[in-house]
């Protein structure tokens, strides 16, 4: 073990150019994988961070004990990249020849055997994991519904051609065929329905590619590729109060949360505070419907957070601050959080200042780096690589997903 870890430590000072050397590498000795993987060279030098990162990462933590159900998992979804056996030897193959050419001098053949090992046991779990699997590689759904509200948000509903299993609050990879290979995560809108019908709210990235496909081009009639759900941010106890702060299309799964407390026999024990933050008015997309629920449920109050027409953003941020200070209780609540990543990052520091306790603000996982060409959230697959505190039960009873 601490051979490999020795070792990482080398190949990391190196990894720009080991990453490089193993694409090329990959590609060269193996041409059909090539389509396997985004054409774009932004997404590709993208993918070259987090295929390889993830790999030497599980590599160097073999010995972690949640490794195994993660890459079960991983190898389930990999299915829908169409990876099969043979392609894991070639990665395998590729990778020892990346590191051998970054490891240099400290590259013996007693660090090859160690990495070479480690990597065949990984890749037998993923392989594992995915012959066990009773899903399918992927869920094809159709669009039924395409709803826009204005330039930018698209609300698609969409009917998978087989149940696909969620709770609240969690997320599915997507893909159309309009960019092919190219996978994004996106919140379930809703909590499940008898006609197994699935919303998701996109909120188009200026230059993003798939939210822009989806938002733009997708219409009703065609089909779009779903993978397994994921994420550990659903509901918790009933027994606590609670707050949601949704920003922007984070509402998606603070509205599936909050429909499955409306399902619910009993209402909940203590009251319930929903901050919805938006950029102006137009953004309010959903106001009409959360008003209509909260005027139904009384134990739901709702505070909406804009900017005054023609006033800076910063504006709203400080309006979310003051409200938030006037909430009080924070130690006592559970806190769910979605919105941008910047915006769950700055108000996740907010909260635990407001001395909200930090195993009690949900949230799925952020970048660990920001700034330019790193503002995208971190998917499901990277979540291994980032992982928040384990903090998750079921209230249900249900056997926790992940
Ligand atoms: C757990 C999770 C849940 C998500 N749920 C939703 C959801 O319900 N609705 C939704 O609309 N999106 C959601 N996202 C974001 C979504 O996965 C995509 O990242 C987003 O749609 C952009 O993809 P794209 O292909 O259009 O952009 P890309 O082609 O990937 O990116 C184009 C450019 O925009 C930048 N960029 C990408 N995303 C963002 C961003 N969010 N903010 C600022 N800059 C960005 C990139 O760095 C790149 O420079 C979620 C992400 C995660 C991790
Ligand atoms: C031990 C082996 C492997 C590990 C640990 C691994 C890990 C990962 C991880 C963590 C991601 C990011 C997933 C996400 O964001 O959802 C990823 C993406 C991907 N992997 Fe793997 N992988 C392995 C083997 C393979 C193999 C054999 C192939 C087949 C060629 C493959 C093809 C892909 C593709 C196409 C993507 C998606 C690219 C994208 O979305 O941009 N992987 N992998």
């Amino acid at each position: 073990m601490r051979i490999l870890k020795s070792s990482f430590a080398v190949v990391e000072r190196r990894a720009e150019h080991a990453v490089k050397y193993f694409y090329t590498h990959l590609f060269w000795h193996n041409p059909d994988i090539r389509a396997l993987f985004p054409a774009e060279p932004r997404d590709m030098e993208r993918q070259r961070d987090r295929l390889f990162a993830a790999l030497t990462h599980v590599i160097a933590h073999i010995d972690d004990e949640e490794l195994v159900p993660y890459l079960r998992d991983l190898g389930r979804d990999h299915r829908k990249f169409l990876a099969g056996p043979e392609h894991y030897d070639a990665v395998g193959a590729s990778l020892l020849a990346a590191l051998a050419e970054a490891g240099g001098s400290a590259w013996t053949p007693l660090v090859e055997k160690a990495w070479s090992e480690a990597y065949r046991a990984i890749a037998d779990v993923m392989l594992a994991g995915a012959a066990a699997s009773q899903d399918p590689p992927w869920w094809d759904a159709e669009v039924v519904r395409h709803l826009r509200y204005g330039a930018d948000i698209g609300v698609l509903t969409l009917r998978p051609h087989l149940p696909l299993p969620y709770l609240p609050g969690q997320y599915v990879s997507v893909s159309s065929a309009r960019v092919p290979t190219t996978w994004r995560t996106y919140s379930l809108a809703n909590a499940p329905r008898a006609d197994h019908t699935l919303d998701l709210h996109v909120s188009r990235i200026e230059g993003g590619r798939l939210s822009t496909a989806l938002v733009r081009d997708v219409v009703p009639g065609e089909v779009v590729r779903l993978g397994a759900a994921g994420g550990r941010v659903t509901l918790r106890a009933a027994d606590r109060p609670a707050t949601f702060i949704a920003a922007g299309t984070g509402w998606a799964p603070v509205r599936a949360m909050l429909e499955e407390l409306m399902a619910r026999a009993r209402p909940p024990e203590h009251d319930v505070r929903l901050f919805v933050v938006a950029r102006d008015g137009a953004h309010l997309y959903d106001r009409p419907l959360i008003d209509a629920r909260a005027a139904r449920h009384r134990w739901l109050a709702v505070t909406y957070i804009t900017p005054a027409p023609g006033r800076p953003r910063i504006e709203a941020t400080a309006r979310l601050a003051t409200a938030l200070g006037n909430r009080g209780l924070w130690p006592d609540q559970d806190v769910y959080l979605s919105g941008p990543p910047q915006f769950v990052t700055e108000t996740a520091a907010l909260l635990a200042d407001l001395g909200a306790t930090p195993g009690r603000i949900l949230h799925d996982a952020v970048p660990a780096v920001s700034g330019p060409g790193h503002e995208r959230p971190i998917g499901f697959g990277e979540w291994f690589l980032n992982r928040p505190d384990p903090h998750w039960h079921d209230p249900g009873g249900r056997a926790p997903l992940r």
